[in-house]
């Protein structure tokens, strides 16, 4: 596969390097709004930098990776789409559902292998949950609790362009729900409060939030999620069944553990998503590959990155109205 990255910034990087090291995909190019930095990422991993243009006019490129600003996705990702290329696109597609729904139409009449960056599906831990669950390990489902906190908050300014927590953050816990789920979410009830950075408040959004889903059989899921925690990114799920529990912890960088005197300590979580989802990183890359070589669907689609934004939707609607919203009402 000759693959060109669009993007050059914090999760380009991060995927540059990931392609560079799979076996079956040649970093054909990188494009940035910025010419220097894909100048420079271009050129530390033996490619070139190219425009927007050049790559979608490229009949030697197979697919591209959209890594840019998240306004940019769903233009790129129609232009790939209409230039029959395949897409791994960052989430999310758009930061609404209007928007979102042109973009999968475009999808529907130039049907290419689409896959969606919720990389969280491909994180070792996540997967081994998901596969115990399949398996029957716990019987029937009834409560999933999915922690997600990040290490310190981002900049005002960030979070004033984001979308806000929910479609920012908590869209990656909506689509882990939905997936551990597997089936219809009929409920959404969302609490927020503004606890960690006043600045966050006064770019109007939230910075803690706990959230409850209901499936359409009545399983219960509790997304908890905070912009800071002093020891790490705290990314951790459990699920609860009839016959037992099924619980995926955080990463550590080593396993060592100091025992002295005053008690035992053990290594903090690691610092944030770089390191902790680089696996992931690594297996949705190929994930991606064998879906564009196979003909197969892959692990997440732009259907899901949909589905999470009305999940994310509907959370928004809860917190400003005070009251649970059912996933009919929203569109
Ligand atoms: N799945 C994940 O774990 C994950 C993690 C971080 C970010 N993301 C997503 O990835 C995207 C990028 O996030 P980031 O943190 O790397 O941001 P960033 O600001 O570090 O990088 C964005 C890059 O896009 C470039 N850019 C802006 N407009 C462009 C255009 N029109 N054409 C080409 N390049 C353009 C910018 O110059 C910048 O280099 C966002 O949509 C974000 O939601 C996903």
């Amino acid at each position: 596969m000759r693959l060109a990255l669009i993007g050059a910034g914090r999760i380009g990087k991060v995927h540059a390097a990931t392609i560079a090291g799979h076996p079956d995909i040649t970093l054909a190019g990188v494009s940035d709004f910025h010419l220097p930095s894909a100048q420079a990422l271009a050129e530390l991993h033996g490619s070139k930098a190219l425009s927007a243009e050049s790559i979608f006019d490229d009949d030697s490129i197979d697919a591209i990776l959209i890594a840019s600003s998240t306004p940019t996705h769903a233009d790129y990702l129609e232009r790939a789409a209409r230039a029959g290329k395949a897409v791994l696109c960052e989430k999310p597609i758009a930061l609404d559902l209007p928007r979102t729904r042109e973009a999968l139409t475009v999808l529907a009449s130039h049907p290419v292998v689409c896959a969606l960056g919720f990389n969280r599906r491909h994180d070792p831990q996540f997967a081994a949950l998901k596969q115990g669950i399949v398996d029957g390990r716990i019987g029937q489902l009834e409560t999933l609790a999915i922690t997600s906190r990040d290490p310190s908050p981002p900049p005002a300014e960030y979070v004033a362009a984001s979308g806000g927590l929910f479609r920012d953050m908590t869209i990656h816990d909506f689509d882990m729900a939905r997936w551990l789920l597997d089936e219809p979410i009929h409920f959404v009830h969302a609490e927020g409060s503004c606890l960690v950075d006043p600045a966050i408040g006064e770019a109007g959004d939230i910075d803690t939030a706990v959230i409850t889903l209901t499936t359409a059989s009545g399983r219960l899921c509790q997304i908890t999620n905070s912009r800071r925690a002093v020891y790490g990114y705290d990314q951790r799920i459990e699920a609860f069944g009839s016959l037992g529990m099924l619980q995926a912890q955080n990463e550590t960088d080593t396993r060592v553990r100091f025992t002295g005197e005053a008690g035992q300590v053990e290594e903090k979580p690691q610092l944030f998503f770089l390191e902790r989802y680089a696996r992931a990183y690594q297996h949705e890359l190929d994930n991606f590959y064998t879906s564009w070589r196979d003909g197969t669907a892959p692990m997440a689609g732009a259907d899901d990155g949909l589905q999470a934004l009305r999940l994310a939707e509907a959370a928004e609607r809860s917190l400003r109205e005070g009251r649970r919203i059912s996933m009919s009402d929203i569109d």
